[in-house]
């Protein structure tokens, strides 16, 4: 999905960036996400925010098959 429609920058673009470490400024600087009319800017920085390096993986859903195994009690 395209986020910012003046540069054309996807919404993988950005989280790829994000996951590399990228600053948002840095991805500005870049692809000029954000640098023209600032429509995508909100919506840009949350993507960035939520793939940054870091950041929680409440996201994820309990049921991820690459997740650990969670305990199980026995019932008696
Ligand atoms: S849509 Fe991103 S600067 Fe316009």
């Amino acid at each position: 999905m395209i986020v910012c429609v003046c540069r054309r920058v996807s919404d993988q673009t950005i989280a790829r960036c994000a996951r590399a470490g990228m600053a948002f400024d840095d991805i500005q600087l870049e692809l000029g996400v954000a640098t023209q009319c600032g429509k995508c800017e909100s919506c840009a920085r949350s993507l960035w925010d939520e793939c940054r390096p870091g950041q929680s993986v409440a996201h994820l859903h309990r049921d991820d098959p690459l997740a650990p195994a969670q305990p199980t009690l026995a019932m008696a």
